[in-house]
């Protein structure tokens, strides 16, 4: 995807800011309220960008390997490895994941798939752009799985297109959705430097009810158990 080939370099610093603000990218909180939801110690993290979610979870204690199907954000997580932590960084898209391992527990954190609370229900967003191919990375997750592994993928607040992030040396943040039709959201990252525009590059979203999206992790052989008490994890479980 060509949006995160541009934005690796500055990934880091938009996503501070937003861990800043809100649920999201808060990586030490996240890792905090997911111990009490991860089975076992053996974990992939899937999508995981610039690998903060995974180095964390590492630091923790787990063994974890991340995978993403983007080289630039990988290079930056590799940048951040020490020989202390348990981590290996993989390049694969979901659509083909194939890893030499099972994992007792696959996180999900806003990466392919996050679900969003809005006030009145629950959404899905989603970088596959249709049901075949959700179903079927579900059932590549799911082979990952050891029997009794749990699936989590968290949960945020939508985004709030018009804010403006400030950060680095005078650079800014800002992102446009368009939604086009009933399902698809047309998102435009933008960074500005002295109102000079650096980078602009969009992408497109799936979005669709949880409903949806549990019937595809049923198809694909998950029990659902459910959202956790502070509605920041989605959980299903392998049968
Ligand atoms: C918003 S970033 C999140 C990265 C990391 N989980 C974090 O919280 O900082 C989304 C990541 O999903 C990855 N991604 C998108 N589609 C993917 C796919 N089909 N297979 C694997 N990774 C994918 C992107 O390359 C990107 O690194």
């Amino acid at each position: 995807m060509k949006f995160y080939k541009e934005i690796a370099k500055y990934y880091d610093q938009i996503a501070a800011q937003y861990g800043a603000h809100e649920n999201a990218y808060d990586y030490v909180r996240a890792t905090s309220n997911l111990k009490s939801f991860i089975n076992g110690v053996f974990i992939l993290e899937v999508g995981c960008g610039t690998g903060n979610l995974s180095i964390d979870l590492a630091r923790s204690g787990y063994t974890v390997v991340g995978m993403d199907s983007s080289q630039e954000m990988l290079n930056e997580a590799k940048s951040k490895l020490t020989p202390d932590l348990n981590v290996k960084f993989y390049c694969q898209d979901i659509r083909d994941l194939d890893l030499p391992y099972k994992f007792e527990t696959i996180i999900v954190y806003e990466s392919v798939f996050a679900l969003i609370h809005t006030r009145e229900t629950f959404l899905v967003e989603s970088y596959l752009l249709n049901d075949e191919e959700i179903t079927e990375s579900l059932r590549k997750l799911k082979a990952q799985l050891k029997a009794g592994g749990r699936l989590i993928i968290d949960i945020r607040n939508p985004r709030d297109p018009g804010r403006r992030l400030k950060f680095g040396k005078d650079l800014v943040y800002r992102v446009e959705v368009e939604q086009e039709g009933k399902n698809f959201l047309h998102i435009t990252h933008m960074i500005e430097k002295n109102e000079k525009l650096l980078l602009k590059e969009s992408v497109e979203k799936y979005i669709f009810p949880l409903e949806k999206f549990e019937i595809a992790l049923e198809k694909a052989g998950f029990e659902i158990v459910g959202l956790e008490k502070h509605k920041e994890f989605f959980i299903a479980a392998r049968k």
